[in-house]
């Protein structure tokens, strides 16, 4: 996070004096709106809504897509819980991809895994690591398979020029507090597409939009959930929006700086990136498990499958237990979910991938002057 201070204080407090809490209860437009304006100029796309977190917009995102049982959704296998439980909460079969060595989805598995029953594909840009959205939008696009992004840990990060969910049918962004930038809690939800946007917003306000001065819903309302954001929650995002990009910029400084002493010193690999040139993120990458322990003993560290805990597929309980709140909505007891499985043998790729790997990543606020040390100083 790139920091908070008085500007969010201020915000926070002008809009309790306001006593004008919730998005519907101004006369003029409020932070949410604000903020949903100034994402969707920043990330160029045409609509943009703030929810009350990064769950929540993978959940409406695959609502507007009208996900529901019987429908398989490809999700890479390191990412957050929530990425595969948005399919599996309206009744879908999420399906695993491997990861390649860039950390993001490989997608010559994606190709291999793609089904008839195939209805949307969720890349992660994992630890603001874009993933090769070249080639999974050329496979998308030849199937007509949605993708959505889960930018949830890349907010604000670019691939090749382009903004990390611009890309897809729909962008997610998360705001909790581990975060580019944070809210505390909240969400957004990205798109181009003025029907996906509508269903979106439809969900995202239990199907009522009774009280929206915004430009009315152009679909028949349907039955939703209630995932509003507050506009305490808008006014801190307001803020924060100001810090996004000086604070990637500050950070891409410390990892291309970061970058090149490792390339200078020689001894480490550098994991493939898709975007060097924008990379806020580093990580190295060793020819076997036992290589990467060895380094991290020597050093301190942990490889990233020691240190990613529920972002490993192997430790999404609900999952691996195929455990829902009643069997009867319970995607893995139906037919076609039966043979899902989410065991070592499941995405043995990207087990071995996160054993061999390690975060590098300089903070985004770390003196330029302490990386080289701390490079030249890794035994
Ligand atoms: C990749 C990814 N997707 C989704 C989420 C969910 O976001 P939230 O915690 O805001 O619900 C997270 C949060 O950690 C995440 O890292």
């Amino acid at each position: 996070m790139f920091g908070i201070g008085e500007p969010e204080i201020n915000a926070v407090a002008e809009t309790i004096r306001k006593g004008w809490l919730t998005r519907f209860q101004g006369k003029t437009e409020g932070y949410l709106a604000q903020c949903e304006r100034e994402l969707a100029s920043k990330i160029g796309v045409q609509h943009a809504l703030m929810v009350n977190s990064g769950t929540s917009a993978l959940i409406a995102s695959m609502v507007a897509l009208g996900i529901g049982p019987g429908d398989e959704v490809l999700v890479s296998a390191y990412t957050w819980i929530s990425t595969p439980l948005a399919p599996m909460l309206l009744g879908a079969i999420p399906r695993l991809v491997e990861i390649d060595e860039s950390l993001t989805m490989d997608v010559d598995d994606l190709e291999r895994k793609i089904t008839p029953r195939t209805k949307a594909i969720m890349v992660i840009h994992m630890a603001n690591r874009p993933c090769d959205m070249d080639r999974v939008m050329a496979i998308a696009d030849a199937r007509g398979i949605p993708v959505v992004e889960d930018a949830c840990q890349a907010v604000g990060g670019r691939y090749k020029g382009r903004r990390l969910g611009s890309i897809g049918a729909l962008g997610c962004f998360s705001f909790n507090s581990y975060k580019n930038i944070s809210c505390g809690e909240g969400g957004a939800i990205l798109t181009d597409d003025p029907e996906l946007f509508d269903r979106a917003r439809n969900w995202h306000d239990a199907g009522t939009f009774v009280q929206s001065y915004d430009a009315p819903v152009k679909i028949p309302l349907f039955a939703g959930q209630d995932y509003r954001a507050s506009e305490i929650q808008g006014a801190i995002l307001f803020e924060q929006l100001k810090r996004l990009d000086p604070g990637l910029d500050q950070w891409r400084e410390r990892v291309r700086c970061a970058t090149a002493c490792i390339e200078a010193d020689g001894r480490f690999a550098i994991a493939p990136h898709h975007d060097p040139d924008s990379a806020a993120n580093l990580a190295l990458i060793f020819a076997t498990p036992a290589d990467c322990e060895a380094f991290c003993e020597r050093n301190n560290l942990g490889s990233v499958f020691k240190t990613a805990g529920r972002h490993i597929y192997l430790n999404w309980a609900p999952l691996v237990e195929k455990r829902a709140y009643r069997d009867d909505v319970n995607p893995f007891l139906t037919e076609a979910g039966r043979d899902a499985c989410f065991d070592e043998t499941a995405a043995p790729k990207t087990i071995d991938i996160l054993k061999r790997t390690v975060y590098l990543t300089p903070d985004w606020d770390q003196p330029l002057a302490e990386i080289g040390k701390r490079i030249a100083a890794l035994k």
